[in-house]
């Protein structure tokens, strides 16, 4: 890429947060490594023991709560600042339900998964900030609806959420950057092949080759909070 980039599309998954102590899904010792996907992180699940699935959500919630942004967020957030001062625009479109990107400073985050630190009624369909343990004994804040409060993550089976404004964003990039995921999930991992379709140049940054890394055009790999700041200071950013 030569020049500056005005239009960045970022795509963020669970390495950009794995050095703020929240651990990925498929990397050794990963949660989809320890711990059946399909019996905590769908619809089915829910319905059948919905106290294991909140359980579950519980326990990262926490973790999220405690953790902290790290470099790699921080140049996000400066980039996206840097992107703005000079007319562009840094669209940030991330895989990740923890809110590390916002405490970084990004103001424009679009959660494809959801976030959680949000609960959905089931009854009504609200939405509202939920930091506390969820469970089957809360009232829905908006309806009053009782045990109908789920996490607002998107589940396997369940359609990602701001795909529109996604799409929009894509085709309107003249980068396309992805960061610590390992493309296995659709449809973001489908983004690469989509950018590259449009002549949209591609980079991964990641501490490994992806299940995608044949469909880039650059790849740094490394700690995300090295090689990130690094890529983004040779973009001037
Ligand atoms: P994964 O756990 O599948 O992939 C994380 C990627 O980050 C791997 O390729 C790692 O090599 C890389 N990685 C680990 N540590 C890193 C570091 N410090 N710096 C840079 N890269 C690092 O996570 P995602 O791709 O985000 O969805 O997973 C996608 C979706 O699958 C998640 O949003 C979640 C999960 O199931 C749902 O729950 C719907």
């Amino acid at each position: 890429m030569t020049g500056h980039p005005k239009t960045i599309f970022v795509l963020t998954g669970a390495g950009v947060s794995a050095e703020s102590g929240l651990g990925t899904f498929r990397d050794r010792g990963g949660l989809w490594a320890r711990f059946d996907p399909m019996k905590l992180a769908t619809p089915e699940a829910y319905a059948a023991d919905p106290d294991t699935v909140l359980d579950f959500y519980d326990h990262r919630r926490r973790g999220v709560v405690a953790a902290e942004p790290n470099a790699a967020h921080r140049a996000l957030a400066r980039a996206e600042a840097r992107c703005a001062a000079r007319g562009g625009r840094l669209f940030l479109c991330t895989q990740n339900v923890d809110d590390l990107h916002e405490r970084a400073g990004s103001r424009a985050v679009t959660h494809m998964h959801g976030e959680l630190l949000k609960a959905r009624c089931c009854a009504c369909g609200a939405v509202t900030p939920w930091r506390a343990d969820l469970s089957r004994a809360d009232d829905c804040p908006a309806c009053g609806a009782s045990g109908r409060m789920r996490p607002d993550v998107v589940w396997f089976g369940e359609m990602p959420m701001h795909l529109d404004a996604i799409e929009a964003a894509l085709a309107a990039a003249d980068l396309f950057v992805a960061v610590g995921t390992s493309g296995a999930v659709y449809p973001a991992a489908g983004y690469v092949r989509q950018a590259r379709s449009l002549g949209i140049p591609t980079c991964e940054i990641n501490l490994e080759p992806s299940d995608n890394a044949d469909a880039f055009d650059e790849a740094r790999y490394g700690p995300a909070s090295e090689a990130l700041p690094r890529y983004l200071a040779d973009l001037g950013l």
